[in-house]
């Protein structure tokens, strides 16, 4: 589909985010592509790698805000959810490479990725609970490990956005790469994964990140309280407030 662009060289399948209109803000049918092209990519012993990058400026606006507005709507399972369990599930390595806004999942998803690159414009925000939301992707339990406690109360509650220095700083990203330079860096650096013997890069992954089980049942406590709150007063507001802002 045209919002998602997916393209394979040299061992790495590429997932371009492409809707630059809305800010890369992301649908049902980019989450489902997304998730697709992960299996697609799992299956395929060509590939070693993964890359997730936007473009023109622009990582991700997070989740579409009319998309969010139709799930409150029509309950079941979104999406995204899918989206993330295959994210956090996921045995390819993931290198992602961010360019400007980077908001909600275009956030927490770094958590998951085994490189993450970013221009130096790069900005990062979870703005869960200014939107009467609450953190998903397995990020409340990841972000204070990876951050430690007083930095991810500043992230997550007090909904702080920080720049690729401070993210870099906090460990969160790899290295700041100038944005000319930015997808042909993670590129090459997912070539390199791409070309490691797989079966010991896979078993480190797994041993760098554990059996997983405590991740998954935080991630169901997560998508419970989500759906919960994606229904509350305080969400459809912000929704709404956001849909209907004027631009000065
Ligand atoms: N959902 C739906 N549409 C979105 C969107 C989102 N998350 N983010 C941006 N858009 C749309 C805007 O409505 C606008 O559409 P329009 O041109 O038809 O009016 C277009 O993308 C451009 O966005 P705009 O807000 O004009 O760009 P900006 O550069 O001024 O600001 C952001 C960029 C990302 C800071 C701002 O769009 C924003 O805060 N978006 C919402 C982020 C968010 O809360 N995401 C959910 C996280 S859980």
């Amino acid at each position: 589909m045209s919002d998602i662009e997916i393209t394979r060289a040299d061992g790495v399948l590429t997932i371009r985010l492409a809707r630059t209109q809305k800010k890369n803000a992301l649908t049902s049918a980019m989450y489902d592509a997304m998730t697709a092209a992960f299996a697609d990519a799992q299956r395929d012993a060509d590939v070693g790698a993964i890359v997730i990058r936007g473009g023109d400026g622009v990582f991700t606006a997070g989740n579409d805000i009319q998309d969010f507005i139709a799930a409150a709507q029509a309950p079941g399972e979104m999406a995204a959810l899918r989206f993330i369990e295959a994210l956090a599930a996921l045995e390819t390595p993931l290198v992602a490479a961010i360019e400007g806004v980077a908001v909600g999942i275009g956030s927490t998803l770094m958590l998951h990725c085994d490189l993450v690159y970013a221009a130096p414009d790069a900005r990062f925000h979870m703005p869960f609970v200014d939107l009467g939301l609450v953190p998903e992707a397995g990020s409340s339990l990841l972000l204070p490990r990876r951050v430690g406690m007083a930095r991810a109360s500043e992230i997550l509650l007090l909904g702080e956005a920080f720049d690729a220095e401070a993210a870099q700083r906090l460990g969160l990203v790899n290295a700041i790469v100038p944005a000319a330079d930015l997808y042909a860096h993670a590129q090459s650096r997912a070539a390199a994964l791409a070309k490691k013997p797989r079966a010991a890069l896979a078993a480190t992954r797994r041993l760098l990140r554990g059996d997983g089980a405590e991740l998954r049942a935080h991630m169901r406590l997560e998508a419970e309280a989500f759906a919960k709150a994606l229904r509350s007063g305080e969400a459809q507001k912000a929704f709404v407030a956001f849909m209907t802002r004027s631009k000065a």
